[in-house]
């Protein structure tokens, strides 16, 4: 092994890689678009989230058994993995890849993990969005696809009428999520690439049920 690998943030991943190994799992081994026969301009390589930095971000919300989360891209469910530790009535995900997909389900499956269903599909054509109320993305493809994405959740909110909370891990798409004048960025946590983790909500922070901890890390224009 090349010698330059061996930097203590490497060292700890592999040996969490390995750990997982022992009990079959597999949430961290980053997999190409193209490995999985995807196209990668539209569809972005499968990598895990699943840290203290969104366990820490998850503890500000006033999270209970009326609350449901979809980690839209959810990879092998590595954000889902940190997020079955809050007591969310259902922690779900959606994949394209259908090899990813099936990583998951076996993850969830060894983990004995109930409240957890994983869609094969494309996250623009999901129908049933209204059936959450947190929504979680991390990177997974570009403006073209999240234009589709944000358009069907905003169709989501016309069906049923909620606070509807959009936790956006590195979010290049930014834009895309604000220009519809449905949600507005609340507040920026940091992540551990530094591009930070957008919360975006339809709702303003003095009617929001979600954000019981309102006085860190909020955008200084609220
Ligand atoms: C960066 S990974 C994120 C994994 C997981 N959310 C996490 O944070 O641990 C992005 C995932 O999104 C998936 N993806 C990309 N485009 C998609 C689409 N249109 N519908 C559903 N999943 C998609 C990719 O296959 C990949 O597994």
């Amino acid at each position: 092994m090349n010698i330059k690998y061996l930097k203590p943030n490497n060292i700890k991943i592999i040996s969490r890689i390995l750990l997982d190994r022992l009990f079959g799992l597999d949430f961290l081994k980053t997999v190409l678009s193209e490995d999985v026969g995807l196209n990668p301009e539209k569809v972005h390589r499968s990598s895990p989230s699943g840290n203290v930095y969104l366990k820490e971000l998850l503890k500000d919300f006033k999270i209970d058994t009326q609350d449901s989360i979809i980690d839209i891209g959810c990879g092998k469910g590595s954000a889902m993995r940190t997020m079955i530790q809050f007591p969310f009535q259902k922690v779900d995900g959606i994949e394209l890849s259908d090899v990813i997909a099936k990583i998951a389900e076996r993850n969830f499956s060894i983990l004995k993990v109930k409240k957890a269903t994983i869609f094969v599909g494309d996250a623009a054509e999901f129908k049933s969005y209204e059936d959450y109320n947190m929504i979680y993305f991390y990177n997974p493809f570009p403006n073209s696809v999240m234009t589709d994405v944000v358009k069907a959740l905003i169709a989501s909110l016309e069906v049923k009428k909620r606070e509807l909370i959009i936790i956006y891990n590195n979010p290049i798409c930014h834009d895309i999520i604000v220009n519809n004048n449905v949600f507005k960025k609340i507040g920026t946590y940091p992540d551990i690439w530094g591009n930070g983790i957008g919360i975006y909500s339809n709702y303003d922070l003095s009617h929001s049920r979600l954000l019981k901890n309102k006085k860190i890390l909020l955008d200084p224009s609220n």
